[in-house]
């Protein structure tokens, strides 16, 4: 059979498992709500999974690929590897309670959108769209991740690019940043340059400094002491996380420096005034991403664990 060209693949819809598997939704929600509420970790774990599968080679759920003997995979790259196991979890419990209620059917990319839409809802954020029919991917490699995502130490001139090469303008980079990390958590070594030096970051305010220096102060013993980003409402969905920002109380240093560019600066102010206005955004940047360089069709395979590929150990030869 000859394959199609990517312009001839089907594109996503709303009602792609209607007929095929049609209490899909049903069944990510007996998952994801009851785990939800018993381990709040949840929701940003699965958000963080979410993006960072996205901007490297698109929805295709090949950050959820274990490496092997034969392939270092996108997770195991070191960005990667503080990407929570609540996310891995739920998507691997929806994957297995999908396999008995429609066999091979369901894709682990479209179980993770849906299931991120889900919890970001639960947490008090906005509903947004989505559509389905992604195919999980047959590449995943570390070597990929680079350049692609964010990193807290980077300056607002290093983070901009990054939007921009993934198509994102400055409203949406901002409204996605402050989705982000207005629920979740980052580790002390994400952040504790800006408190103890050799150049403390003046930003900070110092009754967040304190609090971060007493929660920080054993991390090298322990690398495993966090602090909610959202340090007023953690938790919740909500555009706490602007108000932060203008008032020096933003934990991570790339957070901070929105409020100070003036590219990003104005939207930082608007969603702070305007929670309606930041979901509104919000839930527009989220479905865009949700659609980012999809495969559809012959583009990939609906996998039967989330973690391997199908046939090939490696993931299709390079
Ligand atoms: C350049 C932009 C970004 C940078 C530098 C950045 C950096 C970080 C860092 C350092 C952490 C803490 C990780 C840890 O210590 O475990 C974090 C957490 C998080 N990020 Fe981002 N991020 C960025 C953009 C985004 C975006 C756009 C989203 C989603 C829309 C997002 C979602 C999250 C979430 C939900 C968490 C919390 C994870 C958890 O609690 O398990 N981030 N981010």
């Amino acid at each position: 059979m000859t394959s199609l060209s990517d312009a001839q693949q089907p594109p996503l819809t709303a009602d792609y498992y209607s007929k095929t598997c049609p209490r899909f939704h049903q069944v990510v929600q007996t998952i994801v709500v009851p785990k939800q509420s018993s381990t709040p970790t949840t929701a940003a774990a699965t958000l963080r999974l979410f993006f960072h599968d996205c901007m490297v080679g698109g929805c295709d759920a090949s950050v959820l690929i274990a490496s092997n003997a034969f392939n270092k995979a996108e997770r195991d790259q070191d960005i990667n590897e503080s990407l929570a196991g609540d996310g891995f979890d739920v998507v691997t419990r929806v994957k297995m309670a999908l396999e008995i209620e429609c066999p091979g059917v369901v894709s682990c990319a479209d179980i993770l959108a849906l299931a991120t839409r889900d919890l970001i809802l639960q947490t008090g954020g906005p509903h947004y769209e989505i559509k389905f029919g992604r195919k999980d991917g047959l590449e995943s490699r570390a070597s990929n991740v680079e350049g692609k995502l964010g990193r807290a130490n980077m300056t607002i001139n290093d983070i901009i690019p990054i939007f921009e090469s993934h198509k994102y303008t400055h409203r949406e980079m901002v409204a996605l940043m402050g989705g982000g990390h207005t629920i979740g958590f980052a580790h002390c070594k994400e952040f504790q340059s800006r408190l103890f030096g050799p150049k403390p970051d003046p930003s900070v305010h110092p009754k967040l400094a304190e609090r971060l220096k007493a929660m920080c102060a054993n991390s090298s013993e322990d690398p495993t002491l966090s602090a909610f980003l959202d340090p007023i409402s953690a938790g919740n969905f909500d555009n706490m996380i602007f108000k932060n920002i203008l008032n020096g109380l933003g934990v991570l240093g790339t957070d901070q420096a929105m409020a100070s560019d003036p590219r990003t600066r104005p939207f930082v102010e608007e969603y702070a005034r305007d929670q309606v206005l930041f979901f509104h955004d919000f839930a527009r940047a989220m479905e865009k991403t949700s659609v980012y360089k999809v495969k559809t069709g012959d583009q990939g395979e609906v996998r039967r664990k989330c973690d391997a590929f199908n046939n090939h150990p490696q993931g299709k030869s390079v």
